[in-house]
């Protein structure tokens, strides 16, 4: 409907005399619901250009649409408010047939804009750290979000496999594994090694010069070194994909740093040859006019760095996808990084300035507000998170008797379901740029804003809805409403704004709170309405209104990775 409002405004606005500019931009948003279902403050504007008061200016829009509509339009009120608000609230009858599949994605047509979204981009040989964790979290949420608004979207991991670091690993390979990578072999083994690596060095510096001699080695693609690295790559590679298993995430494509060397030289001769970089003490850095620092593009000993093959990385995407976003989910430590590939890759004419899109998020906190870690201060590890979640969560549902006795594997699988829906909504019901904390109580809790209120939610609308089979024959014209059930209506037709919302700001919290704002009014509803002991045509109404609501609610759940069990 807002489409068919939005062709009424313009007219209106035509008619008391707006620019035309104003006509394209007017528009009617969501009102904050205590007032009203839509507002538009296109008469402050309006008031500007014309030199009036805001509020005659409004009065006159109003008139003017009032001329226009009629009944079919839904609209039950229109009026101004404040200062010169329009506000419109909406007929029931326009509530009820608007929210029939409200819960749907828009299906991504042929012009439909790409969007890449990068995130997870773990380090190999390493446990996934907090902020792969959140990037994956939050990046899984982006790429459903943006899809379920149309976009097509391709969901890229750009692993951290080349460096260093390798060289390191390989002597230690060499010297303590015979060479080879047996399958016991787990990504703890090779931060024990690494870390003894350091250890050894201490009073062996030759081991130093070995590890130097290896990167080489590895770098000119010396067949012997190559394999112990795909080895490490490959048992990472495994334990990365039993967790993104577990969270249901597949890539579209996982392409390491690694993929890129060949491709870094040119980027950085060209840099040079057109000005854009230069050379600064034997290495090569593109200046960066306000901002913090140059961008350092090769070391003086040729070596390249993370940046070059960003942006290495960057052209390739472009040539392949021809993205017309891509959003990089990366912590905010590395937020002057982003700035600098995105002013690089401008000067280099690899992409536009609309192009790039860092998306930072703040750290992990344990529950005393202190960086999340292991006793020995390493970064902790996602499925240790994890599996405390699902174990906080088997207690929760074991201890909650609903009559019925739990299977094995039931309890085992809604536990999952339960854990890491709580530890996934924990992150992404703040906003993203904020510290998140690990505080299990609230993340478990059964009545506050969490994971497992929102999923009982759907799961008790459910069990009302067994009980009532014979529920589902149209509702054409519904009868009066009480307030409890316009609420849940109202609410409802909000959904695919809320989603586009989210999706324009890249902030999945948006849904959250909406997602709890809505649980809240069925709980409101549930509480003073009865459903199951109503009139049949009151019961028919009430058993598809709360239908719709456990549909929305499960599709918001999704869309921030989260799924519902059956029972709880
Ligand atoms: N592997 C990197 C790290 O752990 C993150 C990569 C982020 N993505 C990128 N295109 N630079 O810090």
């Amino acid at each position: 409907m807002t489409p068919v409002l939005h062709r009424l405004l313009a007219q209106a606005l035509e008619a008391v005399g707006a620019p035309p500019t104003l006509l394209r931009s007017a528009a009617f948003e969501l009102a904050s619901l205590e007032h009203a279902d839509l507002t538009s403050p296109v008469a402050f504007g309006l008031a500007k250009e014309l030199q009036g008061q805001p509020k005659a200016i409004a009065e006159r829009i109003v008139t003017e649409l009032k001329k226009r509509m009629d009944d079919s339009i839904g609209v039950g009120r229109i009026e101004v408010v404040g200062a010169g608000y329009i506000n419109i609230t909406l007929k029931d009858q326009q509530l009820w047939t608007m929210t029939t599949s409200i819960d749907r994605p828009v299906n991504a047509t042929a012009d439909a804009p790409t969007v890449i979204v990068e995130y997870s981009s773990p380090n190999v040989a390493k446990p996934l750290g907090i902020g792969h964790i959140r990037s994956t979290i939050i990046g899984e949420s982006l790429a459903r979000i943006h899809e379920f608004v149309g976009s097509k979207v391709v969901r890229l991991n750009h692993p951290g496999d080349w460096g260093t670091q390798f060289g390191k690993l390989i002597v230690m390979i060499q010297d303590q594994w015979g060479g080879t990578v047996s399958d016991d072999r787990t990504i703890r083994d090779f931060v024990q090694i690494y870390v003894q690596f350091h250890e050894r060095a201490k009073d062996n510096p030759e081991l130093e010069i070995r590890a130097r001699q290896e990167t080489v080695k590895l770098q000119s693609r010396d067949a012997a070194t190559i394999n112990i690295w795909k080895a490490i790559c490959k048992k990472s590679y495994q334990e990365f994909d039993r967790l993104y298993a577990r969270l249901g995430i597949h890539f579209d494509e996982i392409r390491g740093e690694s993929a890129y060397e060949a491709d870094v030289p040119s980027i950085v001769a060209r840099a040079l040859e057109s000005g854009v970089a230069q050379k600064s003490e034997g290495a090569v850095i593109i200046p960066m006019p306000g901002l913090a620092a140059p961008m350092l593009i090769q070391k003086s000993d040729g070596a390249y760095l993370y940046a070059t093959t960003d942006l290495a990385a960057l052209q390739y995407r472009i040539n392949k996808y021809h993205p017309d976003t891509i959003l990089y989910v990366v912590g905010s430590q590395q937020t002057l990084h982003f700035q600098q590939l995105r002013a690089a890759a401008i000067a280099l004419g690899i992409a536009n300035d609309a192009k790039t899109q860092h998306i930072p998020f703040g750290m992990l906190l344990g529950a005393n507000h202190k960086k999340l870690s292991t006793r020995e201060g390493s970064s902790i590890e996602l499925e240790s998170v994890l599996d405390e979640a699902v174990e906080h969560a088997r207690a929760i549902i074991a201890a909650r008797p609903d009559g019925k006795e739990w299977n094995a594997d039931d309890l085992n699988a809604t536990a999952q379901m339960i854990g890491l829906g709580a530890v996934t909504y924990n992150d992404l019901s703040q906003n993203r740029i904020h510290d998140v904390v690990l505080d299990w109580g609230r993340m478990l809790s059964l009545t506050g804003n969490s994971a497992p209120y929102l999923q009982y939610c759907v799961v008790r609308i459910k069990s009302i809805l067994a009980q009532a089979p014979e529920i589902g024959s149209e509702i054409g014209n519904p009868p009066p409403l009480v307030d409890q059930e316009r609420e849940i209506l109202r609410r409802l037709v909000r959904f695919p704004t809320i989603v586009r919302l989210s999706a324009a700001t890249n902030e999945p919290h948006r849904i959250a709170d909406y997602l709890f704002d809505l649980a809240c009014a069925f709980h409101r509803f549930y509480e003073h309405v009865p459903v199951l002991a109503a009139t049949p045509k009151e019961r028919n109404l009430r058993c598809q209104l709360i239908d719709r609501a456990a549909k929305v609610i499960t599709a918001g759940l999704h869309l921030l990775g989260i799924n519902v069990p059956e029972r709880m």
